[in-house]
């Protein structure tokens, strides 16, 4: 593991951006997996521009949604596919046919599993993902309790996401499930990119980082992959033992 500390959010941004954009340029075709949440977003925009400008060509690349918030679909506020459609894939004119989303609207959610699980398979694994922590240390929704083994699932949300989630649900009404893609494929990355930005993320940054690796805090999972980067600011790496 490596653990990056810059000085603040948009420095972090950067940085992430330079690593992702040095990624696509040497691994056209490859399959990513990118977070919603508030602390990437910066990224996703640095990508956009850097994929306008012709720096990048994110139309090689292969993507799959990392999480999503059962019962919402594109047309909701706050779900993830609407904030990557919004935030990224649309704004950099990623090409839908490269991309595949869980559809948090699917009666059948089983369904959903198998066809990201294929997706992911078929494209040879994960080459790429990036990803944010959780107040509770979860990565997508991989909840407390999660374990190293599992392909993508549909989880019970705990009360801190719950919670928490109320920040990208001004209305209130926190869906009480989630469906993710699971521990091992992100595990099986060729890189794996941890973020966290801001002071409230510092424990629990601590806590993935330099506590115990157990399931009960999912993040700490990752540091049993090799290729593991973090990236933190310097007010979310605040409270890590030098
Ligand atoms: C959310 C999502 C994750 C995200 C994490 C952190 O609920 N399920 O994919 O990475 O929690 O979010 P944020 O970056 O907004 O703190």
């Amino acid at each position: 593991m490596t653990v990056n500390v810059l000085n603040d959010s948009t420095a972090l941004a950067e940085a992430v951006a330079e690593k992702i954009a040095a990624f696509v340029k040497a691994n056209p075709g490859a399959l990513m997996c990118f977070a919603a949440g508030d602390t990437p977003q910066k990224v996703y925009l640095l990508l956009a521009d850097k994929h306008k400008s012709g720096e990048i060509d994110l139309n090689t690349m292969w993507f799959v949604g990392l999480d999503e918030w059962v019962g919402l679909g594109n047309d909701d506020t706050g779900s993830c596919r609407q904030v990557m459609y919004s935030g990224f894939y649309d704004l950099a004119a990623i090409d839908h046919s490269r991309i595949l989303a869980f559809d948090g609207l699917d009666e059948n959610l089983d369904r959903q599993c198998q066809m990201i699980d294929k997706w992911i398979t078929d494209k040879g694994g994960i080459a790429l993902t990036a990803l944010g922590i959780g107040m509770n240390a979860h990565v997508g929704f991989n909840e407390p309790g999660a374990v190293a083994d599992s392909l993508a699932h549909v989880v019970a949300l705990d009360d801190t996401t719950l919670n928490v989630g109320k920040k990208y649900f001004p209305s209130g009404n926190v869906p009480g499930k989630g469906i993710t893609v699971g521990m091992a494929q992100l595990l099986a990355a060729n890189e794996l990119l941890l973020m966290a930005s801001g002071e409230c993320k510092a424990e629990i940054v601590k806590k993935a980082l330099q506590g115990k690796i157990t399931g009960a805090v999912p993040a700490s999972l990752l540091r049993v992959a090799a290729n593991l980067t973090v990236w933190l600011d310097s007010a979310a790496a605040a409270a890590l033992v030098k």
